[in-house]
């Protein structure tokens, strides 16, 4: 087990780890990693290490979407991903989105384990490969 990470708003300085662990993490969206800092954008550290990344947005008061997640991939498995999302929604009171593509199933498996729940499915809604996108909402109270 690895120590209890601790989870911090992200800064420029962070960007290249973030680079990192997003191309080690093909099924993560692929973006380009400055654009994160537009929005609520977190990492999150294990003693001197970055481990693991989330971005999320404010729709509304009560509404936000996660646009992307990644965890390290030698850091998978030990709670991490559990932790960004949990520290980011805590004491958030509405409806957490995502959209995943539908063959990611261990993202799906894993937003199902904070009980996030499949809405709907958008087919065809992504390019290269064109695949469906399986829309899942958390409502944290
Ligand atoms: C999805 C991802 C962020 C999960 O991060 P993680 O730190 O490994 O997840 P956690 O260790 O917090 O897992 C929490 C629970 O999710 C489930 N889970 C996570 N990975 C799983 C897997 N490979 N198979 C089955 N269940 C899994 C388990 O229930 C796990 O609890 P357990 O380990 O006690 O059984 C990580 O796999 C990742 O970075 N994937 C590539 C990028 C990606 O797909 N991002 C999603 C974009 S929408």
């Amino acid at each position: 087990l690895v120590p209890t990470p601790t989870v911090r708003l992200a800064t420029p300085d962070d960007l290249v780890a973030v680079a990192a662990i997003q191309s080690a993490s093909r099924e993560a969206s692929q973006w380009n990693p400055s654009d994160y800092l537009d929005h609520d954008f977190r990492v999150a550290i294990v003693g001197n290490t970055i481990t693991g990344f989330v971005v999320f947005r404010r729709i509304t008061e009560d509404e936000r979407e996660i646009l992307n997640l990644a965890v390290a991939p030698e850091f998978r498995r030990k709670g991490i991903g559990n932790i960004l999302i949990s520290t980011c929604f805590e004491g958030f009171r509405g409806d957490v989105f995502l959209e995943v593509r539908a063959s990611n199933t261990t993202a799906i498996k894993f937003y199902k384990s904070l009980n996030f729940k499949i809405l709907n499915i958008r087919h065809n809604y992504y390019d290269s490969p064109p695949e469906a996108a399986i829309v899942m909402k958390f409502h944290s109270c």
